[in-house]
């Protein structure tokens, strides 16, 4: 280990089975702490090459088990976006996705700090199982061709490790070892394809366009070394996407969405161009666009929906909720509006701000041993540029106890501003990277 960390202190290139040595020492605990993080260090100065980055990538996956996809047939695409507030977009895409005919097996991460977690929002349906042993998700896939379950001790675990160490010792924002870090995961589901959603701005993991789209670079470079068909969407994440920010709320959202109701203008299209392009990388459709067109078939048919139903049945979720999800889903009891205090055009709905008020009403986590209050939430009824009247209302919140609803509600306003004028918007979608 001394060699390797002189060696890349000294900018050289590792050789694949120095990475693998690495990444398994990490995952068996047989590199001391020191010395692993001396390495992050290194690496978070010198960079890795694209040739070390998939190396190290494919080591960190093989440091576990890998699901092992070779007996389901048809192309695996998973999607995986980089975080965000109202971002529930995979709770209709991949039903929506699996309907159409790709084989999805989707690993999901939960809520932390600002933003939520896609397992958060499945929990919220009493019932649903997401650790799922891998030889479950297989046969789950076989027979349904739609799985969503979390990340399991098994899979890439050396990750894990070079996570908390990461954030130990302030080299989190690596551009290679965030690449590793979210491509190992993927490459242990033994995927044919990804289709990486990277936000920019306010509510972001990167919140500057020109970094998202570094990473969004990086990520396909390297999907692509590791044999992994991908596309990456860059889309804004000013304000929050759709209504709905929490967990049972959201996942309230997408099920009316696949009922046929007309979801928010911005999260319908997130979720169709994802879908076109998770379809048409599943070898279901000519093009993106075709891919579109049966993902808006699919949701009006029923199909999409009927997958949902079919997911809740195999993950041991209430099946009630697909079709009733006002009555069985959890709403918290406690509720307050939010009015606006002056007239004029919505300037401002910070999502990262928005998020924060959501961690405070309860549905998200400040640390990652917190639990969630799944009825908790935000429900919005006007989005950024919208015209505002005095009092008239801008959002309900939703949380289990008066101090938290206060809280919540005091940092809610504070995400707001209006002004004489509509804002300039970004693009929602700024940018396709194929
Ligand atoms: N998400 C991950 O999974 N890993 C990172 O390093 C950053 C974001």
């Amino acid at each position: 280990m001394l060699d390797l960390l002189l060696k890349k202190r000294s900018g050289l290139e590792l050789s694949g089975p120095e990475l693998e040595f690495i990444a398994a020492g990490a995952a068996l605990g047989s590199i001391p702490d020191y010395q692993l993080s001396a390495w992050l260090m290194a690496v978070f100065f010198n960079g890795l090459t694209k040739k070390e980055t998939a190396a190290f990538t494919r080591a960190m996956a093989l440091s576990g088990a890998r699901l092992n996809l070779k007996g389901v047939k048809g192309a695996k695409v998973d999607k995986h976006s980089t975080g965000g507030v109202g971002d529930g977009v995979s709770l209709a895409l991949a039903p929506v996705a699996a309907a159409c005919g790709v084989v999805v097996p989707m690993m999901s991460g939960r809520g932390l700090g600002h933003t939520g977690g896609t397992l958060d929002k499945l929990e919220s349906v009493k019932g649903f199982k997401v650790r799922l042993a891998p030889g479950r998700v297989v046969s789950q896939l076989k027979a349904t061709g739609l799985s969503m379950f979390g990340q399991t001790a098994e899979l890439a675990p050396s990750d894990r490790k070079l996570y908390a160490l990461r954030d130990a010792s302030c080299t989190v924002e690596s551009m290679p070892l965030i690449v590793a870090s979210i491509l190992s995961k993927k490459y242990a589901e033994d995927i044919t394809g990804l289709v990486m959603d990277v936000k920019y701005g306010s509510g972001a993991f990167l919140k500057d366009f020109k970094k998202s789209r570094e990473l969004a670079v990086a990520l396909m470079e390297t999907a692509r070394l590791l044999g992994i068909r991908c596309v990456a969407l860059l889309t804004a994440m000013e304000e929050p996407l759709g209504l709905a920010v929490g967990n049972a709320i959201e996942m309230e959202q997408s099920i009316r969405i696949l009922q046929g109701e007309k979801g928010p203008a911005d999260f319908m299209r997130v979720l169709e161009v994802l879908s076109g392009w998770m379809i048409y990388l599943g070898a279901k459709a000519r093009t993106p666009e075709e891919g579109e067109e049966k993902a808006r078939r699919a949701i009006v048919s029923g199909a999409a929906l009927e997958k949902l139903r079919l997911l809740f049945k195999w993950q041991g979720g209430d099946t009630r909720a697909a079709d009733n999800p006002g009555r069985f889903l959890p709403r918290a009891k406690l509720s307050r509006e939010i009015k606006a205090v002056r007239g004029g055009y919505l300037t401002r709905l910070d999502s990262r701000t928005v998020g924060h008020a959501s961690v405070m009403l309860g549905a998200g986590r400040s640390r990652a041993e917190d639990t969630v209050d799944f009825g908790a939430g935000i429900m919005l009824s006007k989005k950024l540029g919208d015209k505002l009247r005095p009092g008239e209302v801008v959002a309900r919140l939703y949380a289990s106890d008066a101090k938290k609803l206060s809280e919540g509600a005091k940092m809610f306003e504070s995400a707001l501003a209006t002004g004489p004028r509509p804002p300039k918007k970004e693009p929602l979608i700024r940018e396709i990277i194929k």
